[in-house]
Formats: structure tokens, C-alpha cells, sequence
């Protein structure tokens, strides 16, 4: 979702915020802006569209200043426009504010401050009323830290904010939201929603709990409780891996994650078998067991209900993390609450983790993210350990949480599939050594309008992620599908213009795919078969690696990461930055 950004520090800050929220850009990248402390003026930089477009033409990295904020936005509230674009300034201007998070009652407290303090409002967003109830309540006291307190105490919602008072003061609030942070030498104290906003040279963090503050002033912090006691905080160590990403020598940051794969898929989880076993031995001890998460991490949820029911037995139930408060109902008390999530974040993933809580679940996760909010609302918490994912498509952290899932299923049916992830990385750096035949393929089918992805038992949540891929960074209509529900309706869709992709590995599903090839192929549609096998009726055949049976889901996803991902290149789309997404969508 949205970033946001505060510095304080020795020198002018503003080329290093703008530096951090290129970085950050993949929260939201609709609109951009910084406001910088000038004297007793806060000066604002804000426009629609990019950070590096943006900043060519209004040049936000040249405002002098010691103390600065800044933002890169996600519409939530409001239309993408220059004024809704953050930073936003109390009516008088001595306070501006970014925000990520949605401010539930904004229209009861706008109303309010209409009609009883005049203020009029620039923008139509939420988060406009922050910096005027900061300014009402500093006017009042005199002081900062009471001038939050009583703001924190009219806001309703999740959100988290950086506040710059015109006095000098750089505030942080977290209600729900992210909010870390940075120490670095030279007095560079930065406040961030996301470890990537950090520049290279600060690598010492706070994370900061929920409803907690923190007031920099000064080249000091100090940290309190919505109450205003004093918090109690520890300062980590990132790993180096978080500083400074960069896209190396790839054309796209979705590129190089799905090229990092062969060396991603040896870390999942890895370092930490601890863990790994609690996880199991909660698992294996659950008469029920829930697992969640949303879009990407949801098939995910799909796929640990084949592997840990075919090779332990274990009857497990998926919930998409964003049903969790309508199937809340049917949840069995003192079950086990299997968290999945690349970042940690998301609102959805959240909430679902604090619906088990009320009925007593008991909570395990797996996330990309140590340190991110759904690892602290856990018992036990396991690390895909892929290194920072920018691209808004999940690729990496997949086949990472696959692996995990994959380690879990095989202590708990006591080593049956004594997986050698060395296999799985050799076959994917065959299948990446090579890729112009998809890259053909993609040019082939760039003006195609509808894709089909089918897959048959486990094989299926990888045809929903591929379809998944597919619709998110190339704007193609695509679907997955059971390969045998074909004939109960998709069937009426197929014609000479239609594509269908069929995961066909050569396993116990083989037979039944050729059989709805067959049903595909009548309507004259064409077929791109993804199988070790080739076959006379696949139109296009993309060949992967012979390996064991059981293992096939592990690499049949990597050409469909590929066709999303070359198909985006030749539409002429940016994959890193699809329209209307953002990565972690820490709103509801
Ligand atoms: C995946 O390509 C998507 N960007 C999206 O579905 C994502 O998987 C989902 O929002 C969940 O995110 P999380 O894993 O960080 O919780």
C-alpha cells in the first residue's frame, strides 16, 4: 500500500528521501510527494505519477532541509490527483502529514472541523483531518507528544502516519500499519513503513509496536504508548540482503526475483529446523487445521491441503484469509492457524490471525518477513529467506513457500519424500538457461484476449497462480481450471481464438489432461501443453525437466511465471508496477 517516509538528519534530506521512496514505490505508485522544513516553513512537493517522472519535472530531491516526509501513494480515498497526493498540511500550514491506512470515521471528523474550526479541505482523502487535529491540539498544548495523544484518540481504522511539526519535531504513529525505525550514523534517524525505505548506510532498526509512537527531535527518539508511558523497544540488525535492493543487470525487478529461483529455493526455511519441527509437531498434535492467506498465498493454503493430506493424512481446511470473517462461525475452537504471507502485512492475513485468537487458535505463519506484524502474532514463525520481493507479482516467495510446505509435509509422514532441493534448483536453472522458445511463444499470443490454464488435483492451485500471474502484470483475462469442469461450462467459452494452457506432468492426472485436450481441441482452440512429455495435439509444447512424480508442482510453475512474464514485455506493460496494485495490501 501506500509508503511513508520521515528524516531527520545532519544534512539536506530530501535526495535521500526521494531515493528511498524509489524504492518503496511497489506500495503504491499512483502519486508521489515530499515536504521538507525550511525554516519555519514546511515546503511541499507533490505530482501524479512515478518517482523518477515526477521528479524530473518538479524536482522534490533539490528542497533544502534537515527534517523532511514523504510518500508514494495507493488510492484508497479520493481520485489519483495532485491534491490528493500526500504530503498534506493542516489549513494553516504548520503541520504536514503522510498516511498509509484508511481513517474509518474521516467524514464525521471533516464534518466536525468544518463546521466548528472553519478549516477547509484541499483534498477529498482521509487522511487530511490528521495534520488539522494536530494543529488544533498543538495549538492547545503547546505539545507535541499530548497533541498526538488526543489525535490518536479521535481516529478510528487501521493506519499508520509521519507528522512534521513546523517546530522541528518528526513524529511516527502506528495503529495496525508498519512503522519502523531507522538509526543510522551521522544522526540519520529514519522513519519508514517498509526496511527497503532504508538507505544503505542504516542497517540498525526498531520495529515499533502497535499504538506506539515515537517523537525524533533533535537526533533523539523517544518511544511511547498511546497512554504516553514510555515503550520498551530492542534495536535489530537487518540483513544485508534488505539494504540497498537493486535490479542488478535484469530489465525488471520481476525478472530477476523469477531468475533468482535457483538459488531461492535452498533457503526456504533453511537455518531455522527448530521451528520447522514446532510447526510440524503443532500440525501433526491439531485435530484441526486451518491454513490462509490471500491471492497468491492463498493457493498456496490450497496447495498445503494435497500435500499434507495425501502424504500424512492430515485433514486440513483452506480459508481465504479475506472469507476468515464470514466462515468465522463454522472455525473450531482450540484449532491450529496457519498463517501464509510474502510480507507479513496484509490487512486480510491480519485479521483472519485475529479471528483464530477469539477462538483460541493457535497461531503458526510463514513469511518472508521476520520481523512483519503476522510473525509477532504467531507462536511459531518460519522465513522463506528469498531475499526482498519488489515485483508486485509473487514469484520467488511461491516456489519459497511451496518448499516449506513441501519440508512440513515430509516430517510429518517421517521422511517419504526425502527431497533433495538441489534436483528442484538444477531443474530450474535448466529451464531458465533457456527461455526463447516461451519468449516466442509470448509474441506469438500478445494480442490474445483470454487465457485458460488447467490443471487437474494438486496441479490445480498451480493453474490458479498461473492464471493468477497472467491477469496481474499482462491484463489478459485468464482463468484456471480444474481440467474435468471444463465440460460443466468453460467449455462454451473455447473457439479458433482461444488458448488454453494444460499442466500436464506426466503423473496420474496424464490421462484425463489428453482426454480434455482432445474436448479442447474439437472447438478448435489451441493448446500450449506444459508437460516432460510431448504430445501430437499440444500446439505449443513447453518441456520440463523428468523428475519424481510427487515434485512436479515444484517446477511446473516456473514457464508460467515465464509466459506472464514475457507476454507483459511484448504487451508493453511494466510487470514490476501493474495498474491498480500495489504490494502488501495492508488495507482491508
Ligand atoms: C501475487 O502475485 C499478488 N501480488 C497478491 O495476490 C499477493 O499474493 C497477496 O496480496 C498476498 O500478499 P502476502 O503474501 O504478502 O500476504
Amino acid at each position: 500500500m501506500c509508503s511513508i517516509l520521515g528524516l531527520s538528519s545532519d544534512s539536506d534530506v530530501a535526495p535521500t528521501l526521494v531515493a528511498s521512496l524509489k524504492r518503496m514505490e511497489y506500495r503504491g505508485y499512483d502519486s508521489v510527494g515530499v515536504a521538507i522544513k525550511n525554516g519555519s516553513n514546511i515546503l511541499v512537493k507533490k505530482g501524479v505519477g512515478k518517482v523518477n517522472d515526477v521528479n524530473a519535472s518538479i524536482h522534490m530531491d533539490k528542497v533544502n532541509g534537515n527534517v523532511g516526509i514523504g510518500h508514494t501513494r495507493w488510492a484508497t480515498h479520493g481520485g489519483v490527483t495532485v491534491e490528493n497526493a500526500h504530503p498534506h498540511l493542516c489549513n494553516s500550514g504548520p503541520v504536514g502529514v503522510v498516511h498509509n491506512g484508511i481513517i474509518e470515521n474521516y467524514a464525521e471528523l471533516r464534518e466536525d472541523l468544518e463546521k466548528n474550526h472553519n478549516i477547509v479541505f484541499k483534498s477529498t482523502t482521509d487522511t487530511e483531518v490528521i495534520p488539522n487535529l494536530l494543529q488544533i491540539y498543538f495549538e492547545k498544548s503547546h505539545d507535541v507528544k499530548r497533541a498526538i495523544m488526543d489525535t490518536v484518540g479521535k481516529l478510528k481504522g487501521h493506519y499508520a502516519f509521519v507528522a512534521l511539526f513546523n517546530t522541528g519535531e518528526l513524529v511516527g504513529v502506528r495503529n495496525h500499519e508498519p512503522l519502523i525505525i531507522g538509526i543510522g550514523a551521522t544522526n540519520n534517524l529514519l522513519l519508514t513503513s517498509d526496511i527497503i525505505g532504508l538507505p544503505e548506510n542504516i542497517s540498525s532498526v526498531i520495529y515499533v509496536d502497535n499504538n506506539q509512537f515515537v517523537i525524533v527531535k533533535d537526533h533523539e527518539y523517544d518511544i511511547y504508548d498511546f497512554e504516553g508511558n514510555v515503550a520498551q523497544f530492542t534495536i535489530k540488525t537487518i540483513p544485508k540482503s534488505y539494504q540497498n535492493v537493486t535490479k542488478g543487470s535484469f530489465r525488471y525487478y520481476t525478472e530477476k526475483e523469477i531468475f533468482e529461483q535457483p538459488n531461492t529455493i535452498l533457503m526456504a526455511g533453511e537455518g531455522d529446523n527448530n521451528c520447522l519441527e514446532k510447526i510440524t509437531q503443532s500440525i501433526r498434535d491439531s485435530d484441526y487445521v486451518y491454513v490462509t492467506g490471500s491471492g497468491t498465498s492463498y493457493n498456496i493454503a490450497v496447495i498445503a491441503k494435497y500435500l499434507f493430506s495425501r502424504f500424512a493424512g492430515k485433514k486440513v481446511e483452506h480459508v481465504m484469509a479475506s472469507e476468515m470473517k464470514y466462515s468465522s462461525r463454522y472455525l473450531v475452537s482450540d484449532s491450529t492457524l496457519f498463517g501464509i504471507s510474502q510480507s507479513g502485512e496484509s490487512a486480510d492475513i491480519l485479521e483472519s490471525v485475529s479471528i483464530g485468537k477469539k477462538k483460541n487458535a493457535k497461531i503458526l505463519s510463514m513469511v518472508n518477513s521476520k520481523n512483519s506484524s503476522l510473525a509477532r502474532e504467531s507462536i511459531h514463525s518460519i522465513g522463506l529467506n528469498c531475499g526482498p520481493e519488489v515485483g508486485v507479482a509473487a514469484t520467488k516467495s511461491f516456489t519459497s513457500q511451496m518448499a516449506i510446505l513441501y519440508k512440513i509435509a515430509d516430517k510429518l509422514c517421517e521422511n517419504c519424500l526425502a527431497i533433495n532441493f538441489h534436483t528442484i534448483s538444477n531443474a530450474y536453472t535448466k529451464m531458465l538457461s533457456n527461455t526463447s522458445h516461451i519468449q516466442e511463444l509470448a509474441k506469438s499470443i500478445k494480442n490474445i484476449q483470454n487465457l485458460f490454464v488447467i490443471g487437474r488435483g494438486i496441479h490445480y492451485p498451480i493453474a490458479k497462480e498461473g492464471a493468477l500471474k497472467i491477469k496481474e502484470i499482462t491484463y489478459v483475462h485468464a482463468e484456471g481450471i480444474a481440467g474435468g469442469e471444463l465440460k460443466h461450462g468453460p467449455l462454451a467459452l473455447m473457439d479458433s481464438s482461444t488458448y488454453v494452457i494444460v499442466i500436464n506432468p506426466d503423473d496420474d492426472a496424464y490421462v484425463d489432461n489428453i482426454s480434455s485436450v482432445h474436448e479442447i481441441k474439437s472447438r478448435e482452440a489451441k493448446i500450449i501443453g506444459i508437460s516432460n512429455k510431448p504430445d501430437p495435439s499440444y500446439d505449443f509444447w513447453i518441456k520440463i525437466p523428468t523428475i519424481r512424480e510427487e515434485l512436479y508442482p515444484l517446477i511446473e510453475i516456473i514457464p508460467l511465471q515465464l509466459i506472464s512474464y514475457y507476454l507483459a514485455v511484448e504487451r508493453g506493460i511494466d510487470p514490476d508496477y501493474p495498474k491498480n496494485l500495489a504490494k502488501s495490501v495492508t488495507v482491508k
